[in-house]
């Protein structure tokens, strides 16, 4: 019924065909989300093609004027054309008014940004200017759900909040929603979840929880139905598995290097095994993006403040950091001394597929090029408008292949697929030295070897 290229199921159809796998009555209610950013729109348009009806809140003017004109501020596939969509059907809408959108809103979703604090810790000022507005207009029978990515214990927290204005859980009730998409796929993501997790201690507003989602999935979806603190960790502990996964891949990639075994054939075997799994074992440039980062952070910060060593976690971090600084080895291998040296980046968002760059690797690895002395030109299909305000002593350069002429190297950073399909005969002839260090292994060594490449890979032989 819907696959990666068509990814939206049609509300219609499933409510008309009951194929929603809980039974009960398929009526579509009134949403408000606030906070428009990834998860926000994504949640929010893709609960409008469910059918229902949906406000999204943005404080950000210049944010909130581009998602009133149809338009998204940052590349996710699909994710404009669902908006656009959606808001011609009358069923999305955005706003920047608070106290005015929760008014008769049945449920209220909030996917504010949970940034990283300069200790480390999540920011939680966001979240806590939203539940200051909704403790003065939140009313009485409406769910609060926060999906926003929040530390153990704030569901707790808020409660105790609204308490204080005299909204007890069984008026107001608060419930955890934690969001699983993945940049790049987000919308795909959306409509095909892996699990849905919904924290909460009033069965009535898990049950209405459960049933906004009912009305739009097309196949069954295991529910994990939990309290508050624990659907809090199962989002905390998932990102730091997923973190600790890719880092062993990095490590073995570093071993097979040395010992001359072939990584990806290892990872392939292992992955076959259901009880490790093919996903995250592909070996690159160090795990990065606005997610995995800060969350480990947050979960070593949690461990600490409740006197508990996390070590595998913080070993996972410094690994980590050891991972960029092998790619600045590798260059330092093939060019010698960086002083002088120009250097071609391909890729700068932390993953193919979006034009994220908070928390992406490109940025350490290319600041520690700086350091040393090189000269950077860098090229992203997707991230050049964030590049240029995050790295603005680097050339961003308009075509993949203009990174090339007088490079001492080219560095393959983020695995776009196209990036494999450039004409690598002609670049190989318009760089100074023919070197290339290739950390999402898009090459082969014999592909890099027959343009004349000397090849570094990330574990490959
Ligand atoms: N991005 C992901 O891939 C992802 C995946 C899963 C979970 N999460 C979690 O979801 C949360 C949101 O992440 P994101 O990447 O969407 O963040 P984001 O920074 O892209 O979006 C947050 C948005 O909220 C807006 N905002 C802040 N305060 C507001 C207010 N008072 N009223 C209205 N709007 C407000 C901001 O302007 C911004 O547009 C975080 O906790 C994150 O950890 C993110």
């Amino acid at each position: 019924m819907t696959s990666p290229k068509n990814p939206l199921p049609d509300p219609a159809y499933h409510a008309i065909q009951g194929h929603s796998p809980i039974s009960g009555p398929l009526v579509g209610v009134n949403i408000c989300v606030i906070g428009g950013g990834f998860v926000g729109l994504v949640t929010a348009a893709g609960f409008a093609q469910f059918g229902h009806k949906v406000v999204c809140l943005e404080n950000d003017s210049a944010r909130l004027a581009e998602l009133q004109a149809g338009r998204v501020p940052f590349f996710e596939r699909d994710l404009e054309e669902l908006i656009r969509n959606n808001m011609h059907c009358n069923r999305l809408s955005f706003s920047k008014d608070l106290e005015e959108a929760v008014d008769g809103q049945e449920a209220i979703f909030i996917t504010v940004g949970t940034p990283p604090s300069s200790s480390g810790r999540a920011d939680l000022g966001a979240l806590h200017e939203v539940i200051e507005v909704l403790s003065r207009s939140v009313q009485t029978g409406q769910i609060i759900v926060l999906k926003s990515t929040v530390p153990i214990g704030t569901a707790s927290r808020v409660k105790e909040i609204l308490a204080s204005n005299g909204y007890g859980d069984r008026t107001v009730p608060v419930v955890n929603n934690p969001e699983f998409l993945r940049e790049g796929t987000a919308v795909y993501d959306f409509f095909h979840p892996q699990r849905i997790v919904i924290g909460g201690d009033s069965p009535d507003a898990i049950e209405y929880v459960k049933h906004i989602y009912r009305l739009g999935m097309t196949h069954p979806v295991p529910i994990v139905v939990t309290n508050n603190a624990t659907a809090e960790m199962i989002k905390y502990a998932s990102n730091v598995f997923l973190a600790t996964k890719i880092g062993f891949v990095n490590e073995l990639a570093g071993l097979c290097d040395q010992v001359g075994v072939n990584v990806l054939e290892v990872a392939h075997a292992m992955g076959l095994d259901p009880r490790i799994g093919p996903d995250f074992l592909n070996p690159g440039p160090g795990w990065g993006g606005s997610c995995l980062p800060k969350d480990i952070s947050e979960f070593i910060g949690q461990g600490q403040s409740h006197g508990v060593q996390l070590h595998i976690a913080r070993a996972v971090v410094e690994a980590n950091h050891r991972q960029f600084e092998s790619v600045v080895d590798k260059v330092r291998k093939l060019v010698g001394e960086l002083d002088g040296k120009q250097i071609g980046v391909l890729g700068l968002s932390f993953k193919a597929g979006t034009s994220d760059m908070r928390g992406s690797p490109t940025i350490p690895i290319i600041s520690m090029l700086l350091e040393a002395g090189a000269t950077i030109k860098a090229f992203d299909p997707a991230a050049s408008r964030e590049a240029a305000q995050l790295l603005p002593m680097i050339e961003i350069t308009p075509q993949a292949s203009d990174v090339a002429p007088d490079s001492d190297c080219i560095v393959i950073l983020t695995e776009w697929p196209e990036f494999q399909l450039l004409d690598w005969w002609s670049m190989a002839e318009r760089m100074r030295h023919r070197n290339l260090v290739d950390c999402r292994n898009l090459l082969s060594p014999e592909v890099a070897h027959h343009y004349g490449f000397k090849y570094l890979s990330t574990g490959q032989v």
